[in-house]
């Protein structure tokens, strides 16, 4: 049994082996593992790591300032934020498919992570937070199995001639291991536990045409939603929970008139492997809480729809 202190002082000796004097550079996203990944490179070759982190403009609410408080702020790790929303939301007008869309979203981000590294001229290795189970699952990939019903655009890393070395240090570890040493490095509880989040963001969960008028409504929602589970002891009970975005209008009443506005849905499941997923069992006072909350405080929402679909046949996502 290792402890996280453990796991952590070995990898630090890895990393330093390994990289020597090198420069290495990292795409982080905000999630468990680019973060953990970042932290323990950061913790093992200090000013040696340069992060680059790309805003597509399909983050939840308040999420880039978070990234940029936890790691450049508090831990002190060079990260190169960079504003992209304006390329991603362009190339996105107008394509409604969802393969298309993760396609241009995915491929967007290793062009702008690719502009960025250039600049970092004598980098020689690229950091990957890839964990244990995405190494037997791009295995399956290969094989035919499976996995491929959707393009997971973060498995896979970069194209071969950016000539860098992958620098893999959470490899071998398991999600909990990964999570345990991310709190041992100082990362913080709610985001070392957070559900996980698509590389493609918002972008998968608003259906169809994506729009900034549409990713504003959502992120508004599904922070509502968030809070209100974190506030009533659902988060932690719940293995992934958030708002989806209809580009549907139905009508509503408020007051003597007529409205007519968008629909979201909220989707919260429980699963082990996210191959397989039940609908959470939401009590229904919580739902009336959230429901009422997002129709009263978002504008442009006027219905709230619970989805009680179970995977398989529905997938966890909407697209
Ligand atoms: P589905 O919707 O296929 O999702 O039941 C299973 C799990 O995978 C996540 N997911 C993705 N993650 N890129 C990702 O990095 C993607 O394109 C993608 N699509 C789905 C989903 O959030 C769930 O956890």
């Amino acid at each position: 049994e290792w402890t996280p202190g453990q796991i952590i002082e070995d990898a630090i000796r890895r990393i330093r082996g390994q990289v020597g004097d090198d420069k290495v550079i990292l795409g982080l996203s905000g999630g468990v593992d680019s973060s953990v990944a970042a932290a323990l490179i950061h913790r093992a070759i200090g000013d040696q790591l340069t992060c680059v982190f790309v805003d597509n403009g399909l983050l939840r609410l308040g999420e880039g300032d978070q990234v940029m408080a936890t790691f450049a702020e508090n831990l002190g790790v060079k990260v190169i934020r960079v504003d992209a929303e304006e390329r991603f939301l362009g190339k996105l007008a107008g394509v409604t498919d969802p393969e298309a869309k993760r396609k241009i979203i995915g491929g967007l981000f290793v062009d702008i992570f690719e502009e960025e590294s250039k600049k970092i001229t004598d980098a020689n290795w690229l950091a990957q937070g890839t964990i244990y189970p995405d190494v037997i699952e791009s295995a399956g990939a290969k094989t035919g199995k499976a996995h491929n019903i959707k393009s997971h655009h973060n498995v896979g890393g970069l194209p071969d001639y950016m000539k860098l070395k992958l620098l893999e240090p959470l490899r071998e570890l398991f999600k909990d291991e990964v999570r345990a040493i991310g709190e041992e490095l100082g990362l913080p509880h709610q985001m070392v536990w957070r559900h996980p989040f698509p590389g493609p963001g918002l972008g998968v969960r608003i259906l169809g045409e994506v729009k900034k008028e549409y990713a504003d409504i959502l992120r508004q929602a599904d922070a509502i939603y968030i809070e209100e589970l974190y506030r009533s002891g659902h988060y932690e009970k719940i293995s992934q929970a958030f708002a989806v975005f209809l580009p549907v209008k139905s009508v509503g009443v408020m007051g003597d008139g007529r409205t007519y506005e968008y629909v979201v849905a909220l989707r919260a499941v429980e699963t082990r492997d996210f191959m397989t997923a039940g609908w959470y069992p939401m009590p229904y006072e919580d739902l009336a809480r959230i429901s009422n909350r997002i129709i009263n405080e978002v504008k442009g929402v006027n219905r709230v729809a619970y989805d009680i679909s179970s995977k398989p046949p529905a997938t966890i996502e909407w697209e």
